[in-house]
């Protein structure tokens, strides 16, 4: 435990170091460099400003099997404070839960929940996930400590972190603690006010996906709705170029070796296409790529948005050939393969078993193998193409996503089936019976299905906002965000007002 000044300028350039390899790997670095590329803005605004403080880094103990009293055995959980608006010890806490990867500074400076903490006086702490970034346990990532990883542990831990944080910085009992995340840790911020309602007061969960599923083909349903919307740039005309450049990959997939030689070299294949389960990551490479164009639509830092992407896909609309649309899919790829930093696109499955199987803690704050447990052990969230509105045909079906538990993991896939129902059961999919959580999503966001975007009674509501990406609220404000993006905020804010001026009664109320 404790607190040290923050060493946090080298870390930020890791993760392109990594070789991309497998279709969720290349959104989940999408999301990375998005984040990062926000970190490092946010670090320039933070330099130009001078006076103000660094956010500090501490460490806490915590137990490593939070279910077994017996078991003595801890690691240490990182988490970063930003104390300069904090009104005192009777103000508010905004807690930011991490999730699946590092939990940079950023997390309490800048987007919210950090934004809003100068006007509402809170003390701003983000606690990053235990298995991510640099909360791994000693001994790495084998199957004997990965057993102690899940989203249950994960609660456990913000529940003795909320705890411990009291007494270090001496907050009052009757503090509100207010728990905020996005994606995942979205999920565990609603589940934390669920399980938690006697120490956490209430959350804002951002594309929060609190509904585990195996097959999630809605994904693609949701990508080829947008891609169609000309809100974002998108049109029926777009959707149909996708669909053409697709096809058209999967035919000089068919042609023989010249033409999968042609096709390696095109988009910058690291090695040859000819095995068959090589083509099926190539094709679900591409598929995330066009998935990520969507998820993050309009984000600072984000190589393509969906207008750039139809734009390169359309630019040979007047041609109607499938070669000139699957030549602007090409330079879709060129384009994310630079912002990314890779020379080659890895579609090797060999090299994907390769990389999860790896025990070793990562160098990169990525955590794919941590990650990849937990869609095996929890949530599923496989991403398929089997509804006949998916414009990507010939994707991996679910079983060859599933294989790759029992590769890796030596999960089956019946285990799997009934980790995600006992997840549905144990946390109660989108019917949650929680209150005092405000579910935020965009309509754009493909995860946004997953989650609530009704307004389920006075104390469970909702806001889904138009056009809006995965995670958009939280991101910092920018003079380009839409209309509805800033009423939301708006509305998020007088949602917190709201809940402080009720624990501000209840305070009196007890006598405090
Ligand atoms: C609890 O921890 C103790 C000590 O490490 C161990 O002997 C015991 O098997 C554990 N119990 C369970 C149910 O894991
Ligand atoms: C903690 O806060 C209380 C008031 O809430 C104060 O009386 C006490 O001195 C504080 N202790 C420390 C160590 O700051
Ligand atoms: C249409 O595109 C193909 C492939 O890019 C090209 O070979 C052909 O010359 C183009 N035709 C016209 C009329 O531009």
């Amino acid at each position: 435990m404790g607190i040290r000044p923050a060493p946090w300028l080298g870390s930020l350039l890791l993760v392109s170091l990594w070789r991309l390899s497998g279709s969720a790997s290349l959104l989940r670095r999408l999301g990375a460099h998005i984040q990062q590329f926000q970190e490092s803005s946010s670090l320039g605004l933070g330099l130009d400003a001078g006076a103000r403080a660094l956010p500090k880094e501490g460490w806490l103990q915590q137990p490593l099997d939070p279910f077994n009293a017996s078991d003595r055995r801890s690691f240490l959980q990182r988490y970063w404070v930003n104390d300069q608006h904090w009104a005192g010890q009777d103000g508010p806490v905004f807690l930011h839960l991490g999730g699946e990867g590092s939990l940079w500074p950023g997390s309490v400076m800048r987007g919210h929940p950090a934004a809003l903490a100068p006007v509402l006086g809170a003390l701003v702490v983000g606690l990053e996930h235990r298995f991510y970034g640099l909360s791994i346990p000693i001994g790495g990532l084998d199957m004997a400590q990965l057993r102690f990883l899940s989203s249950r542990h994960a609660l456990a831990d913000v529940a003795s972190a909320r705890l411990a944080l009291a007494r270090l910085f001496n907050v009052s009992s009757s503090s509100p603690w207010i728990c905020f995340g996005g994606s995942y840790a979205g999920a565990l911020a609603a589940w934390a006010r669920l399980k938690f309602p006697h120490l956490i007061f209430a959350s804002v969960a951002s594309s929060a996906p609190v509904r585990a599923v195996l097959d999630f083909s809605e994904y693609n349903d949701v990508v080829s709705s947008s891609l169609m919307n000309t809100a974002i740039g998108g049109s029926r005309e777009c959707r149909t170029a996708a669909s053409a450049a697709f096809a058209e990959v999967e035919r000089r997939l068919r042609s023989g070796k010249a033409a999968q030689t042609q096709l390696r070299a095109e988009l910058g294949a690291c090695g040859p296409l000819d095995r068959i389960e090589d083509q099926a990551e190539l094709l679900g490479t591409l598929q995330a790529l066009v998935g990520g164009a969507v998820q993050y639509d309009g984000q600072a830092g984000a190589p393509l948005s969906v207008r750039q992407l139809c734009g390169l896909l359309l630019a040979g609309w007047s041609n109607r050939s499938r070669s000139a649309h699957y030549g602007g899919l090409r330079r879709a790829a060129q384009i994310v393969m630079r912002s990314l930093g890779q020379r080659c696109l890895s579609f090797s499955r060999a090299e994907t078993v390769a990389q999860l199987r790896n025990t070793e803690p990562p160098v990169s704050g990525v955590g794919d193998r941590q990650w990849f447990y937990q869609t095996c052990t929890e949530f599923g969230f496989y991403v398929t193409c089997e509804d006949p509105g998916c414009p990507f045909s010939q994707l991996p079906a679910l079983p060859s996503q599933l294989d790759l538990c029992e590769q890796v993991f030596g999960l089956s896939a019946s285990s799997i089936v009934r980790a995600v129902d006992q997840t549905n059961s144990y946390y109660g999919g989108q019917i949650l019976e929680a209150t005092q959580v405000l579910f935020v999503n965009g309509d754009m966001d493909p995860w946004h299905v997953l989650s609530v975007t009704r307004t389920l009674g006075p104390s469970e509501s909702a806001l889904l906002i138009p056009t809006a990406s995965h995670c958009l609220d939280m991101a910092p404000e920018r003079p380009s965000d839409s209309p509805s993006l800033r009423l939301a905020r708006q509305k998020i804010f007088q949602q917190l007002q709201t809940w402080l001026k009720l624990a501000k009664e209840l305070q009196i109320k007890n006598g405090i």
